[in-house]
């Protein structure tokens, strides 16, 4: 296959970066945030999660940050959203894409939506339903591609089978979770290969997190496979609130860096993401959990 020459980032920030805060992060920062994102040229920004707001505090404010975004044309907001209760509100608010989550693990399966993988697609039928009728993109996700927090290794077979499930039911894309971070790249190019035997890799995208320091290899190792979409978070925000110990998603800025260097387009302004990490990280009162915005920020004096 080799590399692909342009990849598309989906920015997962305001979502994925933030749905495990401790502290609410206030709607207008939230909004704020995704509108500096929506000015570096991403053209996908996961902006929030219509989710149960008991399950997920963080994310009450879904339908009061989808209407105080500035939308910009080319730019595509896409929100989670697990049942058809999520999917009407969301639809509410003006979506233009939902995602569905799932996962390749039956307990995190349970622990994050309270279902079996089985019922979960039972949840998402109406879902695709109701989603092809207003002409909204539905997106997949499956979790736990390179291990459990609860069940440990998880087989390449059982992610291909959830991931040809989710196409199959009508996902355009489905994007494969590292949710904790365990992968390396070997194992990260065998899960793919078995991904891609099933599911065309144009319509496969890689969702890592970092708390083991692997996601810059594992993406690497898998665009080398052929994977042109990567899930990142600006300033490598976030954690799973049902994934004790995850850490965030790869910093936007290091994937940046990372592919620019090596001559692949991406469309997005690597100093502009950067200076919207700085942005958020201040809020939050710490630096950004990327390096590249580290370096960026030392050099103009931010780091100090
Ligand atoms: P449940 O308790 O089984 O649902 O939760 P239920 O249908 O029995 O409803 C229970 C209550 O929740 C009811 O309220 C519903 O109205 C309400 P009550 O009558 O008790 O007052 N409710 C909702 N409220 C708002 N929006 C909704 C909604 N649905 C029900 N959509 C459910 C099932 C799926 C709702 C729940 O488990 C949930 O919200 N889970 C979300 C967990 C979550 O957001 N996890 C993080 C995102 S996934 C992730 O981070 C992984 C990813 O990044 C990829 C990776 O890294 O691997 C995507
Ligand atoms: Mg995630």
């Amino acid at each position: 296959m080799g590399m692909p020459d342009k990849v598309t980032i989906v920015e997962v920030g305001p979502r994925d970066g933030l749905q495990n805060e401790p502290e609410f992060v206030p709607t207008e920062t939230k909004i704020d945030l995704t509108d500096r994102l929506s000015a570096t040229g991403l053209s996908v920004i996961e902006t929030t999660a219509f989710v149960s707001p008991k399950w997920v505090p963080q994310m009450a404010d879904a339908a009061e940050v989808m209407a105080g975004i500035k939308r910009r044309p080319g730019v595509s907001y896409p929100v989670l959203a697990p049942n058809l209760k999520g999917f009407e509100a969301a639809l509410a608010a003006g979506a233009d894409t939902v995602a569905i989550f799932a996962a390749a693990s039956e307990t995190f399966s349970r622990k994050n939506t309270n279902c079996s993988i089985e019922e979960s697609y039972t949840r998402f039928e109406p879902v695709i339903a109701a989603a092809k009728e207003a002409g909204i993109r539905v997106r997949g996700y499956v979790s736990c591609v390179l291990g459990c927090p609860y069940e440990g290794d998880i087989a390449p077979a059982a992610v291909a089978a959830v991931t040809k499930r989710l196409y199959e039911m009508g996902c355009y894309e489905v994007s494969l979770g590292d949710t904790v971070g365990y992968g390396t790249p070997t194992k990260a190019r065998a899960m793919i290969e078995a991904a891609a035997a099933e599911v065309p890799v144009a319509h496969l995208a890689a969702h890592f997190h970092d708390t083991y320091g692997q996601a810059l290899a594992n993406i690497l190792a898998v665009l080398d496979l052929g994977v042109a979409v990567v899930d990142t978070a600006v300033g490598g925000l976030g954690g799973c609130p049902y994934a004790k110990g995850a850490k965030g998603n790869v910093a936007t800025e290091d994937v940046l860096y990372m592919l620019h260097g090596m001559g692949i387009e991406t469309g997005v302004d690597l100093e502009a993401v950067s200076d919207a990490a700085w942005f958020i990280a201040g809020v939050l009162g710490r630096r950004p959990n990327s390096r590249v915005s580290q370096a960026l920020g030392a050099k103009r004096g931010l780091a100090a």
